[in-house]
């Protein structure tokens, strides 16, 4: 099994990437082969100026130590950057030649723009193109993702399939793999969470920082002695991310009996949360201070990463004739 996913650099990951995606990157990397990028070139489509470069340039070395940091092994994983491998912005063009317009038209985050009555860029637009681009390039069997980027892969599998039913076998079907219990991370206000939402709580924020932002999550007015279902409460839902087994059943108990306050149970949130990311923090902690070493596993990351896209790109090139067979 090949395993390709990325992650965006535009904001410092938030509990939804990590029990959506980043949890799910580390179960696999010991697959075959596992790519993990910082999707820097994606982030190009949110940056509009000077200073926004200067910030992505230092939250794509971020999001690399937030990997490494969370478990990302580079001794079992290729982790590299998006723009370190041009040879998928021309797969990307090879792709988009023929990409339908109405496919696109229906991708959600276009959609969504268009609705508000926003002008969308060409970037956004064609978005998914260069996801689709990503995935093909290492010929990936099995994507890890949130239930966000389902419709994404689904177009990567459409492009891929009529790439391959045009010019014959080239392109590998990919699937995307969600993690049920993580499909769809609720944010501080119970909609998912996201960054273009302003819901998120970070994964590296400090302490004292999340457990003031668990306080504010929004709840409902129901009297404390109401008994209440817990599998349709966001806050429940966030408990269970970090909670033992044995933790979940008895908040759960608690939540059916009534006579509980939600304030308590954003204090046993927010512990389980220091709890759990204790250990990722000293590590963070400890790569920060070695620089150097983080860039070495970027550079020999994309040199393998580069390998393969080189691979691909030619494969796809001959195939349509581009480059003599
Ligand atoms: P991005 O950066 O928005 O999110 C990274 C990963 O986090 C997941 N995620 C969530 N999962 C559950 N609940 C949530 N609330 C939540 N919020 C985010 C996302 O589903 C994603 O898996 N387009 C991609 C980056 C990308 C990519 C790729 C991914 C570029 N090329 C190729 C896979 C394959 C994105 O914007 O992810």
């Amino acid at each position: 099994m090949r395993v390709l996913s990325g992650i965006q650099p535009t904001g410092r990951p938030h509990w939804g990437n990590y029990f959506g995606a980043i949890r799910q990157y580390i179960q696999l990397q010991s697959e075959e082969k596992a790519y993990y990028f910082i999707a820097n070139l994606h982030a190009l489509t949110t940056i509009d100026d000077r200073q926004g470069a200067n910030r992505l340039e230092q939250l794509t070395f971020d999001a690399a130590l937030d990997l490494l940091a969370l478990g990302l092994d580079p001794n079992q994983a290729t982790l590299f950057v998006q723009s370190d491998v041009p040879e998928v912005s021309e797969l990307c063009w090879i792709l988009m030649a023929r990409t339908p317009m109405g496919l696109l038209e229906r991708c959600h985050a276009y959609k969504e723009k268009k609705s508000k009555g926003l002008s969308a860029d060409v970037g956004l637009f064609t978005y998914p193109v260069l996801m689709a681009a990503d995935i093909l390039a290492y010929d990936a069997d099995v994507v890890p993702v949130g239930e966000d980027q389902v419709q994404h892969i689904e177009v990567c599998r459409d492009l891929a399939a009529s790439f391959n039913h045009r010019f014959g076998d080239t392109f590998v079907l990919p699937k995307a793999k969600v993690l049920e219990d993580a499909a769809r991370v609720p944010g501080t206000d119970g909609e998912k969470m996201s960054k273009s939402y302003g819901n998120t709580i970070e994964v590296f924020e400090d302490p004292a920082a999340m457990r003031k932002k668990v306080k504010r999550i929004k709840m409902d007015s129901r009297p404390m002695e109401e008994p209440k279902a817990p599998d349709s409460d966001h806050l429940y839902q966030l408990f269970c991310l970090f909670a033992t087994p044995e933790e979940r059943d008895e908040l759960a108990a608690l939540y059916r009996r009534g006579g509980f306050g939600y304030g308590q149970v954003k204090e046993q949130l927010a512990d389980v949360a220091d709890r759990f990311l204790a250990g990722p923090r000293e590590k963070r902690a400890e790569l920060e201070a070695h620089p150097d070493r983080v860039r070495e596993i970027l550079a020999a990351g994309a040199a393998s990463a580069r390998a393969k896209a080189t691979e691909v790109l030619r494969r796809a090139q001959e195939a349509c004739g581009l480059r003599p067979a």
